[in-house]
């Protein structure tokens, strides 16, 4: 029996085509970022409209640098738990620290409502999450931004092609973070990216160009200064190259993530359940269950795959403390993420919701 996978990226003619004229050029890498990196940065800019775009190799990496540009030494930053562990490791790398605020349950998002609470006079970046690609509150969150003097970083990993207010997600506060890790909405080998909405755009770029490669700067042929440290971040030629078809398809390819969101959203019989809202880019689709080793089990024995995004930061040894989220602990024990990828079939499709509604018995 074929699985149906969670994820799994499309490979297009195009890709292969792209691929093989960079693999023969023999120009696989460039720190600094030009021929098909710069290109790809130009157009990703275009697509979200952002003063500017500086492409790394990581989502985790577009987190530890887009922090390196505030000093958060000793100041704190505010997160969900209910995240990729790369979110809170950015903040300890920038020398801050972590601090937590529960999820609304409808969204899975950072409860703005619970954000205030959390405000000290150390409180430097909100940093809100977009789980699964469904856009968080932001008005709330710009609205408290502006009344502390707060800086927005949004984790948009899950977010590539998401809208909040007929804008792009990455365009409403002062940095944006993607991952364009294989598995995500826009897929390279490894990649990510930084968007900066600031005045001052080109100062920054700069700032980010050279940390993202070694501190390296002042290139004058093949002399070079370093005036400051920085880190092997670089995107490869291979990865951008696939970028710039991914992109060209992004926008179809979510429509169709959608298209199957809607279906799960109106025929899974149970309330506990992602929302359907057509800003949402749909990286994964979720649903809470009871029982959840034995509902994943029985659902693999029939074909299909599930993940469990994720186990809450705070409960990992690392970050341990005695906050209490009770929402996010909940979540964290019910939640499973479905395949809602562009390479599902009608019948895929049906099979998995009819298996989930077969399985009901566990549903919360
Ligand atoms: C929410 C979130 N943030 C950050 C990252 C890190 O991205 P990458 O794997 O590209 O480093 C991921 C990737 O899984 C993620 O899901």
């Amino acid at each position: 029996m074929k699985k149906i996978k969670l994820f799994d990226p499309i490979i297009g003619v195009d890709e292969k085509r792209s691929i093989t004229k960079v693999l023969e050029s023999k120009f696989w890498a460039s720190g600094s970022g030009s021929g098909n990196v710069f290109k790809f940065e130009e157009k990703f800019r275009k697509y979200l409209d952002a003063n500017t775009c500086v492409a790394v190799n990581s989502g985790t990496a577009a987190l530890n640098l887009s922090l390196s540009l505030i000093d958060i030494k000793n100041c704190e930053v505010i997160l969900p738990s209910l995240s990729f562990v790369s979110t809170a490791n950015a903040i300890i790398l920038n020398g801050g620290k972590p601090v937590f605020v529960d999820v609304d349950p409808r969204t899975l998002n950072i409860d703005p409502e619970k954000i205030e609470n959390s405000i000290s006079t150390r409180t430097k970046i909100i940093l809100p999450v977009h789980f699964g690609g469904l856009p968080c509150n932001l008005e709330k969150i710009q609205s408290l931004s502006k009344k502390y003097n707060l800086k927005i970083v949004e984790d948009a990993a899950h977010a590539a092609g998401s809208h909040y207010k007929n804008k792009k997600i990455g365009t409403h506060g002062f940095a944006v973070c993607f991952s364009f890790h294989p598995i995500k909405n826009l897929a390279m080998p490894t990649g990510g990216l930084i968007g900066i909405n600031n005045k001052k755009h080109k100062k920054i770029r700069r700032l980010l160009t050279t940390r993202r490669w070694c501190g390296i700067t002042d290139r004058n042929k093949t002399d070079y200064n370093v005036k400051e440290i920085g880190n092997n971040y670089y995107m490869n030629e291979f990865s951008a190259v696939i970028g710039l078809t991914q992109l060209k398809e992004l926008d179809k390819r979510n429509n169709i993530r959608k298209k199957i969101a809607k279906r799960y959203f109106q025929e899974i019989k149970s309330e506990a359940k992602m929302q359907f809202d057509k800003d949402c880019s749909y990286h994964f689709y979720w649903i809470l269950v009871k029982n959840r080793n034995k509902f994943r089990k029985k659902i693999s024995e029939i074909g299909i795959e599930t993940g469990t995004h994720y186990r809450p930061i705070h409960t990992f040894d690392f970050y341990k403390s005695k906050i209490n989220l009770k929402i996010t602990e909940n979540i964290g024990k019910s939640v499973v993420t479905i395949p809602c990828h562009p390479n599902l079939k009608e019948n895929d499709i049906s099979k998995i919701i009819k298996s989930i509604n077969s399985l009901n018995y566990n549903l919360v």
